[in-house]
């Protein structure tokens, strides 16, 4: 699958099957992930690979919207030391990690990680060093799931020269 192919068909996936992600590919995602855009060049991040039952149940029960963590195959955690473009950078990284599930046909979701009052539980949960926040859980696994969310079409969202249409 072609990089642009990987971009247009990422969805986000809840579901996933009883089958565990490779560690080959587990490196692949945080590999691309390492390589994202970052204001600088900092690098402030880091990358917390979760695939034990335990740790993957007790992430489940503290993202309050993430509770399908608990199924997945894996869960990256995004963390970046706390500096000016930690979030975009952090950021930067999610998506670039999503992207690369999808190119190696595995199903993931972005869960809510920064400004989430759980933030500093998951942080502990896992170890993390004071001066780190977190940017994001990645939720991965195989899955037949093919959601299809509403999308704005590129007409309503491309603007030439200035804004119009408003
Ligand atoms: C910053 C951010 C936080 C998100 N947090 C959650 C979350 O906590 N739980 C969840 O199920 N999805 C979460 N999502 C996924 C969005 O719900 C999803 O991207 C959106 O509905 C669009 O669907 P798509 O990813 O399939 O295109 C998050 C996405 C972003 C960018």
């Amino acid at each position: 699958m072609d990089a642009l192919e990987a971009l247009r068909t990422r969805r986000s996936v809840r579901t996933y099957e009883e089958r565990p992600v490779s560690k080959e590919d587990l490196e692949t995602l945080v590999d691309c992930g390492r390589l994202a855009a970052t204001a600088r060049n900092a690098q402030p991040w880091e990358f917390i690979v979760v695939t034990e039952e335990d740790g993957l149940r007790g992430l489940a029960k503290l993202a309050d919207n993430g509770k399908f963590i608990a199924d997945a195959a894996a869960c990256i955690g995004v963390f970046c030391e706390d500096s000016d473009y930690y979030l975009e950078d952090g950021c930067a990284a999610t998506q670039n990690i999503l992207v690369a599930a999808r190119a190696l046909g595995l199903a993931s979701c972005w869960v809510a990680g920064d400004k989430k009052p759980y933030a500093e539980k998951v942080c502990a949960l896992l170890g993390v060093p004071a001066g780190y926040k977190l940017v994001s859980l990645i939720a991965l696994g195989y899955s037949s799931e093919t959601p299809n969310p509403v999308k704005r079409p590129l007409e309503d969202v491309i603007h030439w020269q200035h804004f119009t249409g408003a």
